[in-house]
């Protein structure tokens, strides 16, 4: 993959990488699309497929992460992807490995504060990813957005090469963000999983008129999960889009953000309010 990586970049095509956990979905593969226009018809496109053990805790779902190697090589390939890039672990993390790339300040809060040493390994394996696959720029969701925010403060503190694009978070019907893990949700949870979205739009509603205390709106949205038999708050926050501190008070251009347990799903959501 690298030396095909250098060959490219002496050719002067552009490069776009789309890091992934495979099980891929409409969510990815708008990710795909996307990187595909930006690579234009001589530029190449790579997507990477990887379950990267270092950024799953003791205790979560490393084991029974969803996997499908074939449908998603599929996908890759009548999407127009030219390299499916599969690496597994013994490639990735020899039995000696001993060096991370760590951010220290973005990645503090919310799910780094859920998940410690989440963030850790997702910056250690882009980091990998970006030297490995040499590319011009790397696509990557909103869904996800502290990830993002955190992986675009890496590239410019590391100094890589990569210009970074956010892409929107592709959505079900009942506004329940696309994500692999959903395919854990029993008949009966499923439609409770819809409670991220609507606690989003009512914290959009909230604030369209006026500014509304954070911690209020946490209240509510504390009790509209509740009221939700399979579900669990793991935390809402209210916060600045691009230093992710909190805010006291929220208003229109506030970020929020929320994970939630549906049985033993975690899931999570986002949005700008
Ligand atoms: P994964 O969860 O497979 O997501 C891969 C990329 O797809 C991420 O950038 C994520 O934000 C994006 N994505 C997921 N669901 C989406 C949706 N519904 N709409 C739009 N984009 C969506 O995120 C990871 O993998 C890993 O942490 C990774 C960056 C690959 C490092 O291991």
């Amino acid at each position: 993959m690298q030396r095909l990586g250098r060959q490219w970049q002496r050719a002067g095509k552009p490069v776009v990488l789309v890091p992934t956990m495979g099980f891929l979905h409409r969510g990815h593969a708008s990710l795909i699309a996307r990187a595909r226009r930006l690579a234009g018809r001589k530029g190449r496109v790579v997507v990477s497929v990887y379950v990267n053990p270092t950024q799953f805790g003791p205790k979560e779902d490393l084991a029974r992460y969803p996997r499908d190697v074939i449908g998603d090589q599929r996908l890759c390939r009548e999407a127009g992807v030219d390299v499916f890039f599969a690496p597994d672990d013994a490639e990735m993390y020899p039995a000696d490995f001993s060096t991370f790339a760590q951010e220290e300040k973005l990645s503090a809060g919310m799910e780094g504060a859920s998940r410690p040493g989440h963030f850790r390994g997702v910056t250690t394996i882009v980091a990998k990813l970006f030297n490995i696959v040499l590319p011009t720029a790397a696509i990557f969701g909103a869904k996800d957005f502290q990830q993002a925010a955190i992986v675009r403060r890496m590239t410019r503190d590391l100094n890589f090469p990569v210009k970074m694009v956010v892409a929107p978070t592709v959505r079900e019907a009942d506004g329940l963000a696309m994500s692999s893990r959903n395919k854990f949700l029993s008949p009966a949870q499923r439609p409770q999983a819809a409670v991220l979205w609507r606690v989003i739009a009512h914290a959009q509603e909230a604030v369209a008129g006026r500014p509304v205390a954070a911690a209020r709106l946490k209240r509510e949205i504390r009790d509209l999960v509740a009221a939700q038999p399979a579900a669990r708050l793991d935390y809402v926050e209210f916060f600045d889009a691009e230093t992710l501190e909190p805010v006291r008070t929220a208003g229109p251009g506030t970020q929020m953000a929320l994970a939630v347990f549906v049985g033993r799903t975690r899931l999570i959501d986002n949005a700008e309010l």
